[in-house]
């Protein structure tokens, strides 16, 4: 089976304009229509325009939709993208027929900016998301942002994506990053704690081996914490280029995270020492 990753032209605007006409067709045929599709749940959801939505595919550019379904009994819901004249589920859009597509893959095509949209704004976004946990999203990237996928056994399961130095901080100021920084990432909760979130740190890190200093971008979660503070116990050499950045990322914007990690684990300590109740008295 072909998934649209792998078949979709790059084609944005004959894209639009066919999910365009389609919408209007069924809006023309809103009293007739009888299309049903099933959603993974086994519910199956009848075609209606009120069930549509046109979703803001990038940041910066407000013109490029994507045709979604939702589920009408909870219409943050997105269950189906509409794709190459038909419905495809979350989980199909983010398949891969496409062997040599294993790994950390740069995000080129039309299609790959659709499965980069999927797994940030729909999949991290709101099918994923547990407030109190991960009580962070982020917001559609930017139509030309460097970012990487990661796909695994013929899906994709994760991204990290990167504001390069010299790029536009994109805050309506002409100030420009002065340092790479890694901007965005996510693995899926299915995948998790098996590796993924440091092998992308990890390919940052080598991507731009030459840099003196690293961002990763403010704020960052509690469970990128535990990463970071794993990844630099063990390479060591890292310690001195990793920073908490705000952007543009001047000398008056970074915090060492090795230095936060230490002081954070130092004031533990100290709790536990003056206290003798293995607690932390914060
Ligand atoms: C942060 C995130 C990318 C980590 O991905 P991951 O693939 O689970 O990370 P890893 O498996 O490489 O974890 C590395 C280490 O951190 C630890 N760790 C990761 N998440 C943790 C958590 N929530 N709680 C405790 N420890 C955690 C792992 O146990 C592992 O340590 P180990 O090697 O001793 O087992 C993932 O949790 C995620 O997508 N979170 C939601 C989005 C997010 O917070 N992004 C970061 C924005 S700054």
């Amino acid at each position: 089976m072909a998934y649209p990753v792998d078949t979709l032209e790059d084609d944005p605007e004959g894209y639009q304009a066919a999910a365009l006409a389609y919408y209007e067709l069924l809006r023309e045929e809103a009293q007739t229509s009888t299309e049903i599709i099933s959603l993974s749940t086994g519910e199956q959801v009848r075609l209606k325009t009120s069930s549509l939505c046109f979703c803001t595919m990038y940041r910066d550019e407000p013109q490029h939709k994507i045709l979604v379904l939702v589920n009408p009994q909870d219409t943050k819901t997105v269950v189906a993208v509409y794709l190459k004249e038909s419905w495809w589920s979350i989980e199909d859009v983010l398949r891969t027929s496409d062997p040599t597509r294993e790994g950390l893959m740069k995000v080129q095509s039309f299609g790959e900016r659709i499965v980069l949209f999927v797994l940030n704004t729909i999949v991290f976004g709101r099918l994923e998301r547990r407030l109190g946990s991960d009580d962070m999203f982020f917001l559609p990237h930017p139509a030309k942002e460097q970012a990487k996928i990661l796909w695994r056994d013929g899906a994709a399961v994760g991204f990290y994506s990167i504001k390069m130095k010299g790029s536009l901080c994109g805050d309506g100021t002409s100030s420009c990053y002065l340092l790479p920084v890694f901007d965005t990432v996510f693995v899926r909760r299915k995948n998790r704690c098996q590796g993924l979130g440091t092998a992308m740190l990890r390919d940052f890190c080598d991507t731009f081996q030459g840099d003196e200093a690293l961002g990763i971008s403010c704020p960052i979660s509690p469970a990128m914490y535990k990463v970071l503070r794993q990844f630099l116990l063990t390479c060591p050499g890292e310690r001195g280029r990793l920073w908490e950045v705000e952007p543009p990322g001047a000398w008056g914007q970074r915090v060492n995270i090795w230095l936060k990690v230490y002081l954070q684990e130092q004031r533990l300590q100290d709790g536990v020492d003056r206290w003798g109740t293995g607690e932390d008295t914060e």
